[in-house]
């Protein structure tokens, strides 16, 4: 038996904020970063706060690649004040660390069950609607995955997206487009999640570089946010696989933002779950994961002669994808790491990234030595 449904009740359009003035409550904990206090984005959260007369506090030490302890400060901070809600506004890392906190303060004091509302201000992660929080413990990413930390409320405001600066914007989008295509051809895969995943990919087709090009674009980057929200639907159903598994370790070795892991390991993993490469002639029999990639490239309006030019061809997509968001294709590119110091961890990474619960879905079933060689390609 399976089983889809969506616990999130989704806000989104035009003053879509006007939402928290409508919360029955009197406390509210909002839950953000720095970055979110300081540019004043705050006040798109505390402003219908305010006018309802609910009070609020900010617990805002929220870094990216949430590490345990500052999971813990929240949750001392959710148990001392017990708003009857909590807020997350900010990137995945706002939303995973509220995610994560709610989640051990109930743990701890099983009469304290705050509602969870998550409003995304990049569009990448579709963190406010999965069941899913990525925290770090020392070099370890652990996604943590369980049915109490699904968000009871999204707000989708494009308003909010309006100041992600283009890196961001890249690497949050091809985050997405790594969701709505690893989902798609995930062994779990659904029909629900198929649809969320096919609508996903196909916004991003349209809108992905229009948003990158011009952050004015209201129209595109209502688009985009939208997108990350249905790939986030359609992963919380279908779950995700290999690359999540191995951009997991990127991120916990060497702070490499997560969607820019994504993004360059994706042409990788296309061609290692196909089976098909530069050199690969067409033949009789594919593996499944072929005719769904495949589907993704008409989709994005790359469809060519046969599986091999077609899986080719949403290789070179992803490619000139990042090429034109200034995304590196390779891990050296980035120049944060020297060569010896990233040989040096591929073989504990690809151990991980193994055992990673993102792993196990994938529609094929990685030897370690693979794994390694993966991340060797990518340096
Ligand atoms: N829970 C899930 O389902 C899920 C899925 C994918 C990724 N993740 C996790 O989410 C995290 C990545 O999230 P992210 O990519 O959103 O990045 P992030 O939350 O770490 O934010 C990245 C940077 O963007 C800034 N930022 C956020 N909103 C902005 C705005 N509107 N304008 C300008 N700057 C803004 C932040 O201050 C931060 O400096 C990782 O830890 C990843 O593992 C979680
Ligand atoms: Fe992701």
């Amino acid at each position: 038996m399976k089983e889809f449904d969506v616990k999130t009740k989704i806000y989104f359009g035009e003053n879509a904020l006007i939402r928290l003035s409508q919360l029955k409550c009197d406390k509210v904990l909002v839950v953000s970063d720095p970055f979110v206090i300081s540019s004043g984005l705050i006040s798109h959260v505390t402003e219908p706060l305010k006018k309802a007369g609910i009070k609020y506090n900010i617990f805002s030490d929220v870094v990216p690649d949430p590490p345990v302890s500052k999971i813990i400060l929240g949750v001392s901070e959710a148990l001392t004040f017990r708003a009857d809600y909590i807020v997350a506004i900010g990137g995945g890392s706002s939303m995973d660390t509220a995610k994560a906190l709610r989640k051990f303060a109930k743990q701890i004091d099983a009469s304290y069950d705050p509602k969870l509302v998550c409003i995304p201000t990049t569009s990448g992660t579709g963190s406010e609607v999965t069941s899913f929080a990525v925290i770090t413990d020392g070099k370890k990413k652990i996604p943590l995955s369980s049915e109490d930390m699904i968000p009871n409320e999204a707000i989708l405001d494009e308003v909010l997206v309006k100041s992600v600066p283009s890196n961001i914007t890249a690497d949050t989008g091809m985050d997405t487009l790594t969701h709505a295509i690893e989902a798609y051809v995930s062994v779990n895969n659904n029909e629900f999640s198929g649809a969320l995943a096919e609508k996903s990919v196909e916004i991003c087709g349209q809108f992905l570089l229009r948003s990158y090009n011009d952050c004015n674009d209201a129209h595109a980057r209502r688009k985009v946010h939208i997108a990350s929200c249905l790939a986030g639907l359609a992963f919380n159903s279908a779950s995700l696989g290999l690359n999540h598994g191995m951009a997991h370790q990127l991120g916990a070795q060497f702070h490499i933002a997560h969607g820019r892991a994504n993004a360059i390991l994706l042409p990788h993993i296309i061609e290692y779950n196909s089976e098909i490469g530069k050199f690969s002639r067409s033949s009789e029999k594919y593996s499944p994961c072929v005719r769904k990639y495949c589907n993704m490239a008409r989709i994005l309006g790359v469809s060519n002669l046969n599986e091999v030019t077609t899986i080719r061809a949403l290789v070179s997509y992803i490619q000139f994808m990042m090429t034109e968001m200034s995304i590196p294709h390779k891990i050296s590119e980035l120049g944060i790491i020297s060569e010896g110091e990233y040989m040096s961890k591929i073989e504990i990474m690809a151990e991980a990234a193994i055992k990673d619960s993102c792993t196990a879905t994938n529609p094929r079933v990685p030897t370690k030595q693979e794994v390694m060689d993966i991340y060797r390609k990518i340096w």
